[in-house]
């Protein structure tokens, strides 16, 4: 989605921006922009495409001022154009500004705006608020920023720039993320900690609804009703090699090899093997509201949607407490009913998804007690809940998520294990599970030797156009998440359900040659399993099985078998989904797609 960076210091501004505006391009845009003010003159540069197509544009011509604002864009409102592209000005080009998320009441101001004789250039809705600043200045960049925020519906992360006012940028933030980084007589601000990391690990959280006015060495909070606000300064928790691609070829591919490291980052720490506990501090002051808890409701988008499926299974099972997994986009507008004793769940990689940053609000605002599962630390979502467990995934960078599926997992692991200890579950029991769970990050190396085996067989698979993924239990979130990783990276059409719903209808799609995925390694429902696959099978189908290692049934009945070595059955998704991955990567490399920057998608959906 939309990022912005913002730069006032000594510098030339410039060179910090486009920078910066790469180190956003993996959050998916199509166009973007610059502005550079010197000695009270913006210049502004825009361009449709890629950053490079932006500098190519530039072409050393751009003042060397040391106070800008640029932006990537993934349009909303509008097609991907120059006119589109921020920054956006008002009429007389005074006023400049970057705009993430969505002016909702855009429409009605623009059009008071155009009563009284504004005239705009372009399809947005960002414009009409450069125009209503414009508006409503009165000499004071700041009063004029806050005014017009006083009169806007919708989210927003906005930097404003303005020719009156030469060294001053005012920023302000609400439902979309915005950190200040603060360096020496220098600071950068950004959407995202990733553009802010290599100048400084000094940060600022700007809050909902607060403004800040910076120049080049100060800085001041308020509300947008104009009460002061202290801020405090925050270690930012990232570190540069982590968001660089070393060697390899793709972030997507860099981040499944790291999964063994990243996973051994989210257990550090958490789990006591002598006494079969789990500690887990950002959650010890809720415990017991968690263990009396009623209902548990995991609500997520996406790849964190398919990680709160398995939840559901893993804190059913092991802690015997009820939950629902629910879209966030749909728990958001489905009047939930929030019993004393519901505990909603988030779950979010980025921790700014806008559904599930909306269904947080609406269950809390019903009297749900709010847990976030977050990648990014100090993210809205991480900073709105009651309290949490970060993923410690590290920088998730590739469109497509895996380090922090795995992660998730885990920590649903350990929290259901936390539970069960508290409620009923021997410590022998828990023992057992967390010396698996403990075992994971050598075993994922064991499953990662396979990919050049793998990339072999997707190299006999690509050119069909429909897959099946099914398992069942534990497995199907599994099946679910295969699908959409070849969906959303290799543009090939793939289903993914429970085995056993195939012959409820899908069971008519499968035709000879036809590639259907089993996730079926050893377990309580490996029979059925087998089964299905006799099923597909005596249709024509060509049968990939992820499996046990040793299973020798199964690799008479497959046309190729992936495996994973033994593992308690509640912890096998944290193996099963990692041929799966690969699978999808090597398909979509195969078919020369752009991995990490799929078409139409974006990293963190912070729009509806
Ligand atoms: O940042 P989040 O975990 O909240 O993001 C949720 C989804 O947008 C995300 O998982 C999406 O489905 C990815 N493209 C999956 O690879």
């Amino acid at each position: 989605m939309c990022g912005i960076i913002g730069y006032v210091g000594r510098s030339a501004a410039r060179d910090v921006l486009i920078e910066g505006l790469k180190r956003l391009e993996y959050r998916g845009y199509d166009s973007a922009g610059i502005a550079v003010m010197e000695d009270g003159n913006l210049e502004v540069c825009k361009a449709p495409g890629r950053i490079t197509v932006l500098e190519s544009k530039l072409d050393g011509s751009m003042t060397r001022g040391t106070i800008g604002i640029a932006h990537t864009r993934w349009a909303t409102h509008g097609e991907p154009n120059e006119v589109n592209a921020h920054p956006h000005c008002d009429e007389t080009g005074c006023f400049t500004l970057v705009h993430n998320g969505i002016i909702e009441n855009y429409a009605a101001l623009r059009q008071v705006l155009e009563n009284k004789g504004h005239q705009f250039a372009s399809q947005t809705d960002t414009e009409v608020l450069v125009h209503l600043i414009a508006t409503l200045y009165d000499g004071d960049i700041e009063d004029a920023v806050r005014a017009a925020l006083r009169e806007v519906q919708g989210t927003y992360g906005i930097a404003v720039l303005c020719e009156h006012e030469p060294g001053r940028m005012v920023v302000a933030r609400k439902g979309s993320p915005l950190i200040v980084g603060v360096g020496t007589d220098e600071y950068i601000v950004a959407s995202d900690a990733s553009a802010i990391v290599q100048h400084t690990k000094q940060v600022i959280y700007l809050g909902d609804g607060e403004v800040a006015s910076l120049t080049a060495n100060s800085f001041h909070t308020t509300t947008i009703d104009n009460a002061p606000v202290t801020k405090q300064i925050e270690a930012l928790e990232m570190d540069i090699e982590e968001i660089e691609l070393g060697d390899y070829e793709h972030f997507m591919l860099k981040e499944i090899f790291e999964q063994p490291q990243s996973l051994a980052n989210t257990l550090r720490g958490r789990i006591d093997l002598r006494n079969g506990q789990v500690i887990l501090g950002g959650i010890a002051d809720r415990a017991q509201d968690l263990v009396s808890a009623k209902r548990v409701i995991l609500t997520a988008c996406g790849t964190a949607w398919h990680a709160g499926l398995v939840g559901e299974y893993l804190i059913e099972h092991l802690a015997r407490l009820p939950v629902e997994v629910e879209y966030a986009s749909e728990l958001r507008y489905r009047n939930p009913i929030i019993e004393p004793g519901t505990v909603v769940i988030a779950l979010s990689q980025s921790g700014e998804t806008a559904d599930t940053l909306a269904a947080l609000a609406e269950t809390k605002l019903r009297g749900a007690l709010t847990l976030g599962i977050v990648n990014a630390v100090g993210s809205t979502i991480a900073r709105q809940t009651d309290a949490g467990v970060y993923l410690h995934a590290g920088p998730e960078i590739g469109v497509a998520s895996t380090k922090a599926f795995t992660s998730q997992l885990a920590v649903l692991s350990l929290l259901s294990i936390f539970l069960g200890r508290r409620r009923h579950m021997p410590a022998s029991i828990a023992a057992e599970l967390l010396e698996g769970l403990a075992a994971i990050p050598e075993q994922i190396e064991q499953v990662l030797d396979q990919s050049r085996e793998i990339r072999e067989v997707t190299g006999e698979l690509i050119d069909e156009g429909n897959w099946l993924f099914l398992g069942r239990g534990y497995n199907y979130p599994i099946a679910l998440e295969g699908a959409l990783k070849l969906k959303e990276i290799s543009y090939i059409h793939a289903e993914g359900m429970p085995a056993a719903e195939m012959k409820h209808g899908p069971i008519a799609l499968i035709r000879d040659g036809m590639p259907v995925v089993f996730i079926a390694p050893q377990g309580t429902q490996y029979d059925k399993v087998i089964s299905n696959i006799e099923e597909v099978r005596s249709r024509g189908g060509r049968v990939i099985a992820v499996a046990t290692r040793g299973d020798k049934n199964i690799v008479k009945l497959a046309d190729h078998c992936f495996f994973i070595p033994e593992c308690p059955e509640p912890l096998q998704p944290l193996l099963t989904v990692i041929p799966l991955q690969l699978l999808a990567y090597h398909a979509a490399t195969l078919r020369g797609c752009n991995v990490d920057k799929p078409r139409n998608l974006a990293k963190s959906v912070t729009v509806e």
